[in-house]
């Protein structure tokens, strides 16, 4: 949907805000960028809509390089929100809304009905707010109307600039939660622009972390906590909620270590004497390098059992259900309640590490309870 290549962006006096930077937001993502101040944010986010362009590189947008587009037509499909709001004092709040919608030429029952419906959608009385100036409504509920009045167009992409960062602690959580409601409605693209990563990691499908005019890590809220890239993105989550992250337990924490495995030339008699001794109801077959290459079942086993020429590769199954070492306990318990599955191996690091029943999940889980305990977590 918007593809950064190579963006670099010296600005006149010669300083350098971006030194080639990489990304790609996909259609419906709420992609959020993040990092100290002065490392390239707004300038980046201004590059969207052609507000600012590169010095070299390239921006694709659904496809389309944007230098080949006109700005003005440009922006009227992208939304924007700034910190300042930015609504036109001496128009009514209605009449704000409608802007972009008249500039596009809607027609007038139309743009008429897009004002009640989007203040609706943000829990304001239309009949109460519409025809109220800007400067009588507090700074949460103008910024409400920053936000509508962005996607009244009905543009694809939405652009916010640290759009709630002026507002007390409670507004903002509000407008956290809607723009969350919004976004599960409507699904736009968005590209937010934050300085709080406790925002970054409740709104985002994705977060870029930035540097110095640099792409330091872009990844999924879950994947930024458990795999900070360096020092730099540590330091910047912060070990509080590093530490906080503890508390969801995955893979490794839950599994058990025994696995009853066999080697894919061994014979099918030797499997079924292996199942019988173990007392388990089928064998994961792996290889050497403990990679996971199938599974047999008794039942397979039984039915081929005649066959004297046949070895366990001849018969596995070689699709198995598997998850690995940092999947959650979320993810987890929805395979187990999905598929008709009592027993799934963990891999980590491209090898067998252990297994998952639904007994060791809850082992796992009384496990997990007390290490935090004796860790003082809790
Ligand atoms: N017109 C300009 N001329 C020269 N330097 C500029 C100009 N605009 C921005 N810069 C510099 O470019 C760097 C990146 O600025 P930018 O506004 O993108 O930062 P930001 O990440 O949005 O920061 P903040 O979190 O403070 O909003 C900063 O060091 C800034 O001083
Ligand atoms: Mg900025």
């Amino acid at each position: 949907m918007i593809e950064f290549k190579d963006v670099t962006k010296q600005y006149e006096d010669g300083f350098e805000a971006l030194k080639g930077i990489n990304f790609h937001v996909k259609e419906g993502e709420l992609f959020s960028l993040i990092g100290p101040s002065g490392c390239g944010k707004t300038t980046s986010m201004k590059m969207i809509n052609r507000l600012i362009d590169p010095t070299s590189g390239q921006i694709l947008v659904e496809g389309e390089d944007i230098k080949k587009k006109d700005p003005v037509k440009l922006r009227r499909n992208i939304g924007y929100v700034i910190q300042q709001i930015g609504l036109m004092p001496h128009m009514t709040i209605g009449e704000n809304i409608a802007l972009i919608p008249q500039l596009k030429k809607w027609p007038k029952e139309k743009y008429l009905g897009r004002v009640d419906e989007l203040l609706d959608l943000v829990g304001m009385d239309p009949s109460v707010y519409k025809d109220r100036y800007p400067s009588e409504l507090s700074g949460g509920q103008q910024q409400r109307i920053g936000v509508i009045r962005a996607l009244a167009g009905d543009p694809p992409i939405i652009l916010m600039d640290e759009p709630f960062s002026a507002l007390d602690p409670i507004s903002r959580e509000q407008l956290q939660d809607e723009l969350l409601k919004l976004q599960e409605e409507i699904r736009k693209t968005v590209v937010f622009v934050t300085h709080d990563m406790d925002e970054a990691l409740k709104l985002s499908t994705r977060i870029a972390i930035m540097r110095e005019g640099e792409m330091v890590q872009i990844d999924t809220p879950d994947k930024i906590l458990r795999r900070p890239k360096d020092k730099f993105v540590r330091e910047f989550i912060g070990e509080k909620r590093l530490n906080a992250q503890m508390s969801d337990p995955i893979a490794v924490d839950l599994m058990q270590e025994r696995i009853v495995t066999i080697g894919p030339k061994r014979g099918l008699a030797e499997a079924l004497q292996v199942i019988r001794k173990e007392k388990v109801d089928k064998l994961f077959v792996i290889n050497k390098e403990r990679e996971l290459l199938g599974v047999v079942t008794l039942e397979d086993l039984t039915n081929h059992y005649q066959d004297e020429e046949k070895i366990i590769a001849d018969i596995m199954e070689p699709e198995v259900l598997k998850v690995y070492t940092d999947q959650t306990i979320g993810e987890i318990a929805d395979l187990f309640s999905n598929k008709e599955v009592n027993a799934i191996p963990v891999i980590g690091e491209g090898k067998v590490r252990g297994l998952i029943t639904k007994a060791s999940i809850i082992q796992g889980i009384a496990e997990w309870r007390h290490k935090k305990v004796v860790n003082g977590d809790e």
